[in-house]
């Protein structure tokens, strides 16, 4: 794993953002794994700026994201579907029919599941990863559980998960219960992966994640295990390691 430490969150956003884009400038057909959440918001910002310099062209790029709340539209405002375009796709030239995100409101969610696997290997694998860690470890929405899920599936949130994504929600009543998202065999399969961390909060399983047993009580731990991560991360979410 090899490990960039910054000095706070804008520095972090600004080097992983360096390193989507050379991904990016290196193979434009690119298949981009994407995240949401409160630590990529930096990351997407600074790729916008680089689009509108020219500095970066997202024509032939595909995304595709980790994860979709069930039971919201794609037009609710709190759906990973609206936080993506309005915080990235809609500024930037990716063809929104190449955007991709798990239908959270498919009545058939199984189906919705296989074919989102189908789609991700259609596309060859995901060349590149950008991951969130959550503070009970989970990456993507695979929380903590007795063993890993390996490809896309239906996941009922851990209170826990669901109490620190209040926050963008009018209540935690209205936090939706479930989920779908990739698997780990899916996350795992990415050629690269690029963990981003940032502020104190994340310190703790930071460490236990990338230092401790590789076990799925603690999802990201499986990371250790990939040959390609590159951990972005600022001094705050760093401070337990050496
Ligand atoms: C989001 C996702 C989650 C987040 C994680 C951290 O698509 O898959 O795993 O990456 O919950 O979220 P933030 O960045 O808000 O702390």
């Amino acid at each position: 794993m090899q490990i960039i430490k910054t000095t706070d969150h804008q520095q972090m956003s600004r080097y992983a953002a360096n390193i989507i884009s050379a991904q990016v400038i290196m193979k434009p057909t690119c298949v981009l794994g994407l995240a949401t959440g409160a630590t990529p918001m930096g990351i997407y910002k600074q790729l916008i700026e680089w689009y509108r310099k020219n500095d970066v062209d997202f024509s032939l790029v595909t995304s595709v994201n980790l994860d979709e709340y069930c039971d919201l539209s794609g037009d609710h405002e709190q759906s990973y579907r609206y936080y993506m375009n309005e915080n990235f796709f809609r500024h930037i030239n990716i063809a929104p029919e190449n955007t991709f995100l798990p239908a959270g409101d498919a009545a058939d969610y199984e189906k919705e599941c296989s074919d989102y696997d189908a789609l991700i290997q259609r596309l060859g694998g995901l060349d590149l990863q950008l991951l969130g860690i959550g503070h009970d470890g989970h990456i993507g929405f695979n929380e903590p559980a007795d063993e890993y899920v390996p490809g896309t599936h239906r996941v009922r949130l851990l209170d826990e998960t669901i109490e620190a994504n209040s926050r963008f929600f009018s209540g935690v009543d209205k936090v939706p219960k479930y989920a779908l998202t990739m698997g780990i065999r899916d996350i795992m399969q990415a050629k690269k992966i690029v963990l981003v961390a940032s502020g104190e909060e994340k310190a703790e399983i930071l460490h236990k994640a990338l230092t401790g047993p590789v076990s799925p009580r603690i999802p990201a731990s499986v990371l250790q295990l990939h040959p390609n991560v590159i951990l972005v991360a600022d001094e705050m979410a760093m401070q337990h390691f050496a």
